[in-house]
Formats: structure tokens, sequence, C-alpha cells
């Protein structure tokens, strides 16, 4: 089968692998029909996720059509169209029992640190990921779906991962209503924040990012007012004159580790590798909310230390969430908002690469060229 595989920071390219087989009792085995890169994504394209080897596939957004199952399997068969969480979750430990599904503890050797995601590298499992023809998918009796008659494949795909994780975005801020949110980052995970906010009861959404055809979109998709961090010489004391000087109630982290605007803490993060990640939009999450306010992270950080604004944090009383997102928990809810036509998805996918051109998508993705927002990924196969 063709694969895309990591080859070093910047490299990717499409090889043959072996199909995947049944390694256990209740795998199933995908073939892909539909994928994406997601923004985590391009954390292992930079070289910043800790443990990523050569050879391994990426991709944690997919769906497809089951193509084998294992001899314990029961609630799918071949042929299914299916959607798949880009969690790999056991269904039964002390997490996944309270619904935790993306901190299960049987599916990955350092499950104390993190549970397991398809293609994130070995730091999160090892498991090839879905940017393939194929691919194997364990406890398959757990995670999947099969996609209902009336959902479309581009917004199956979108809800693996980009939206349920928006939406459990806003979730984490514990929305009261009227209350004023700020997301950071108007990627596809902080676009979803921001609609969410909405469907949360939230008075006033406000979005932050640097690309002006990000912010257009947060207008147009979000219905959110936009500021673009150039155009203020300090975008948090701005925020703090948006809200009589108070602050937010609410601040959605959705850059994560790689953010831009600050070049020391750009430099010593993914350049000099001295920390985590730039914690640079979680401080202005830190500094632009209001005492006692509830700061929510979903944009992704490295294990290692930040310099984060903790003592702040602190003393201003600050709720701080953060998790990856269960993303099967997400799933009632979200299929009744796309079904009923609050939410469509697939509106953010602006890019379709055949996976033959995945090397293409990634730069393209990376460097943000030519209006990017979501990328979806088309295996050969499908
Ligand atoms: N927690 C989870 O379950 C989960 C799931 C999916 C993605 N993520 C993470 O969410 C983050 C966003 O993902 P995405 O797919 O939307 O990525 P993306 O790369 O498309 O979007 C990130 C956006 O942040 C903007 N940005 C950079 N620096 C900023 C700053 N200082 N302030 C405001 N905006 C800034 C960028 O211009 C870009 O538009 C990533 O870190 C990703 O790893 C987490
Ligand atoms: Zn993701
Ligand atoms: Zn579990």
């Amino acid at each position: 089968m063709r694969a895309m595989v990591y080859r070093g920071p910047y490299k990717v390219r499409v090889e043959n692998k072996e199909i995947p087989r049944i390694e256990h009792p209740n795998d199933a085995v995908v073939r892909v029909t539909m994928g994406a890169i997601c923004g985590s994504d391009l954390h292992l394209y930079h070289g910043m996720m800790p443990d990523t080897r050569i050879g391994h596939t990426f991709g944690h957004e997919f769906i497809g059509v089951v193509h084998e199952v294992g001899s314990s399997v029961q609630n799918l068969a071949v042929g299914d169209r299916v959607m798949v969480p880009f969690n790999i979750f056991c269904g039964s430990c002390w997490y996944c029992a309270r619904g935790l599904y993306s901190n299960c503890h049987n599916v990955n050797a350092n499950a104390t640190a993190v549970g397991a995601i398809y293609g994130y590298s070995h730091t999160c499992g090892g498991y090839d990921g879905g940017q393939s023809e194929f691919v194997r998918v364990p406890f398959a009796d757990v995670g999947p779906t099969i996609i209902p008659d009336w959902m479309s494949d581009e917004d199956a795909v979108m809800l693996t991962d980009a939206c349920p994780t928006g939406y459990f975005g806003a979730q984490l801020g514990d929305i009261a209503e009227g209350d004023s949110v700020v997301v950071f980052g108007a990627g596809p995970v902080g676009l979803f924040a921001a609609k969410s906010a909405w469907l949360m009861g939230a008075g006033r959404v406000v979005v932050i990012d640097h690309l002006e055809y990000r912010l257009e979109k947060a207008r147009e998709f979000a219905h959110a007012e936009t500021f673009n961090f150039t155009d203020y010489p300090d975008i948090v004391v701005e925020m703090k004159k948006q809200t009589d000087h108070l602050g937010f109630d609410v601040a959605i982290d959705a850059v994560g580790a790689e953010a831009d605007g600050n070049l020391l803490m750009h430099v010593t993060s993914a350049k000099l590798k001295l920390q985590g990640g730039s914690p640079i939009a979680l401080n202005w999450a830190i500094d632009s909310v209001r005492k006692g306010a509830t700061v929510s992270v979903v944009g992704a950080y490295g294990p290692i230390f930040s310099a984060v604004k903790f003592g702040d944090a602190l003393n201003k009383g600050l709720t701080i969430r953060g998790n990856q997102c269960p993303v099967k928990r997400q799933w009632p809810r979200l299929f009744e908002h796309v079904r009923n036509g609050h939410l469509k998805p697939s509106e953010l996918v602006t890019h379709r690469f055949p996976l033959e051109h995945i090397a293409e998508g990634y730069h393209v993705f990376s460097a943000k060229l030519d209006g990017i927002i979501k990328p979806l990924v088309i295996p050969s196969a499908a």
C-alpha cells in the first residue's frame, strides 16, 4: 500500500508499506477513503515532538471502509463505512469508564503522561496513522462509529478531531450565559471553538490571529469580532481596553506550542528546543482574562518546561483546563448540531490533496499558503 512516511523535520514522502494485519482479535483494518492534516501534525513535521521516528506514518483524522476484522470484533463488519476518533482507547479502564478517552491507561507505554493517538509518534503509542491507504484500528469495537447515512464524508472526517476539539475547547471554558470569550488562533480548532462558544451561550466572541484570511473566516463562519495581533503594539492591552480594563470571562488557547508573536519564545522553543513550546498565546490568554476567569487550553504543548506565567495565573485565581479532546464523547451532541444544520464542519475544508502529493500538502499548510484552512488527504485507492 502507499503511505505517507516521515523522513525527518520538514521531510515527508509517500512510500510502499505492508498493508497492516490484524494483530489482536479486537483489531480492524480500515481502508482509508479520506484523511486530513491537522495543525498537530505540523508539530511533528517541524520536529517538535519527541520520539518521532523515521518511517512513521502520520494521520489521526480519517474515515474509511472496514477491510478486515479480528475474531472478537462484534460491532463492525467488513464493508462498513466508519469514522474513527483520533484517540485510541480501550473503553474499560478507570479513565475510559469516566469518559476520559484521551487519557486511556491501556494503550500507550507512556500512558502516565499521555493517551494514544494514531500517527502521533512513539510518545503517543507509536501507532501508524491514516495518511495512508490502510490503517490498523485497535479496540475496533470501542472507537469507530458507522457513519450515519445523512452525514457527508467531509463532515465525518472533520468530526474525527478538528470540530470536536474546538467544541471541547469551548466546553473547557465553562462558558456561562452572556460571557465574553476570546479565542487565540483562527485555525480549524480556533474557528470551531469560536462557533461553539455561541452554541454554549456566549455573549461576545473575539478571535485573534495574524493571518487576515483566517480572521475573515472567523467573521464569516464563526460570526466573531476579530483582531490581528500585528496591528497592536500589545494585544493584551487592547483586550483590556475592549473589556473596560476588566478582562474577558473566558479565554481559549487554540494555538499551542508554535505560537508566533514573540521572537525570543520562538527561538528558545522551535529553534533551540529549550522549552516545550512558545507559551506566548497561553500567556496572552492568561493576561487577557479577568480575575477568577477560566483559561481553556486545547493548543498542543510538549511535555517539558515552558515559560508560562503561572504566578499571574495563580494570583488572578484562574482556572486553567486543558486536555486532548475525548472525541467520541463529543459525538452525540455534535451529530445533532450537524444534522439540524447548526454546524457544517466541512465549511472549513479548503484543500484536497491526493495522498501522492502529501508533501505539497504539508508544505502549503505549514507555510499557510494559498488561503489554506483545512487540508484533506485522498488516498489513491479511495
Ligand atoms: N487538544 C487536542 O485534542 C487537539 C486536537 C487538535 C489540535 N490541537 C492543537 O490545536 C492547535 C491548533 O490546531 P489547528 O489545526 O487549528 O492549527 P493551525 O496551525 O491551522 O492554526 C493555528 C493558528 O494559530 C495562529 N497563531 C500563531 N500564533 C498565534 C498567536 N500568538 N496568537 C493567536 N494566533 C496565533 C496561526 O496563525 C494559525 O492560524 C495546535 O496546537 C494543535 O496541535 C489540539
Ligand atoms: Zn489533531
Ligand atoms: Zn481506557
